[in-house]
């Protein structure tokens, strides 16, 4: 398939070129790197030998979008870009609802204007707010809530992407909601390159390894779990990456609109992720016990079987390929594509 890729630079869009390149796509990445850089597109042609088209620009601007989708024939969108940080969210919601459901609302618009109606969106676990554990695994059809600006972007545009499919028939949209993509490329070279000090557990640990930051907080030690550290269900970028591969061979032959969670469907604690990881390093991390984060659930984890039901798509690595290949990525490249 001829494949529009927004967002394409980032994180799991970088990992998605090379997985969709290995099986046989042909990649366009629009991208204005407003959070990625021009360096994990080189590095996708190192590891896939081929290079995606790129076209520098932004899904807000109407011209520029209107001209990309002019300009050639495409099969399907993945559309990753959008900006995801929950505490920048809080701080700068405007900017949040702009680039994320004005932009994506641009691109919607002119998708249907060139009769293109394939679209596999990045939606988000944040979708089920904090879950009642009463709710665990979370189904798709779990209630919904945003618990902030981000959250909110997500919610809404699943909700304007099934009124537009009910509207009209010709769509096809998957929303794809991940739980927690973490790990790397197993070449050690494409992986999660946070600006600033990283929010996320899996770079920080890997920031606190490689010496950049010199000790993890685990933040809270008194949920009602069994180690009680919070649980959530990480997923390798690369199982992440084979998903978006799985849904671009099933998107046309699924009408309408429909959620999907990427998960492994195995809830794992902080304590547990911290282990893993000091085995893959070999040595302990400098770490403390610190209060909770505010507004973290206790635990969050997916039921995957709509994914392998429609997708015939799972999980395959492992918490301990999730480390090492996490730790592979950081020590090899300890300031992420920036030079040293
Ligand atoms: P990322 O920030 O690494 O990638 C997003 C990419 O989109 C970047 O390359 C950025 O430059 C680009 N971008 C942002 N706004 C743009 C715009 N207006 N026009 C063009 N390009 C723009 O993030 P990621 O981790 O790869 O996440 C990709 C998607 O998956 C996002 O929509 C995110 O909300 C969603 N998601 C991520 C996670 C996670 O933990 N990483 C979890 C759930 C959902
Ligand atoms: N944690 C720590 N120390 C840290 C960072 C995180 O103990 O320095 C803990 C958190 O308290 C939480 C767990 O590690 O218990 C995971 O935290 P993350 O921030 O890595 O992930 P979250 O589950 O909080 O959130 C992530 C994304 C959200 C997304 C959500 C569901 O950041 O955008 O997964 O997909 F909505």
């Amino acid at each position: 398939m001829n494949v529009l890729v927004t967002g394409g630079a980032g994180y799991i869009g970088s990992h998605t070129c090379v997985a969709a390149f290995a099986a046989g796509h042909e990649i366009t990445v629009y991208d204005n790197f407003s959070n990625s850089s021009p360096e994990a597109l080189e590095r996708v042609a190192r590891i896939a030998g081929k290079r995606p088209r790129l076209v520098e620009g932004d899904i807000g601007d109407r011209a520029a979008v209107h001209a990309l989708l002019a300009s050639e024939k495409f099969d399907a969108v993945i559309h990753f870009a959008g900006f995801k940080a929950v505490g920048e969210s809080v701080s700068k919601p405007w900017e949040y609802y702009n680039n994320n459901v004005s932009g994506t609302l641009v691109l919607l618009d002119e998708m249907r204007r060139a009769g293109l109606r394939n679209m596999i969106f990045s939606s988000s676990a944040t979708v089920y707010g904090n879950p009642d554990p009463k709710n665990l695994p979370l189904r798709e059809d779990a209630p919904l809530s945003a618990l902030n600006p981000y959250g909110q972007t997500k919610l809404w545009l699943e909700e304007i992407m099934r009124a537009m499919a009910a509207a009209d028939p010709a769509w096809h949209i998957l929303l794809l909601r991940y739980f927690n993509p973490v790990g790397a490329h197993e070449s050690g070279l494409m992986g999660e390159d946070p600006a600033g000090i990283p929010n996320n557990l899996m770079p920080y640990i890997t920031q606190v390894a490689v010496g950049r930051l010199p000790m993890l907080t685990i933040f809270g030690d008194d949920y009602p779990t069994p180690d009680g550290t919070c649980i959530r269900d990480y997923i390798h970028v690369c199982d992440l990456a084979e998903g978006h591969v799985a849904a671009l061979d099933k998107v046309a032959s699924l009408p309408g609109c429909t959620a999907v969670n990427l998960g492994s469907g195995n809830g794992i604690s902080v304590a547990q992720l911290v282990a893993s990881f000091e085995k893959a390093i070999g040595r302990p991390l400098p770490r403390k016990v610190g209060p909770r984060r505010p507004g973290d659930a206790a635990a969050c984890w997916a039921d995957p079987s709509r994914a392998l039901e429609l997708l015939g798509w799972k999980t395959r690595r492992d918490c301990d390929a999730m480390c090492r290949d996490a730790w592979r990525w950081q020590s090899m490249n300890p300031n992420g594509y920036r030079k040293a």
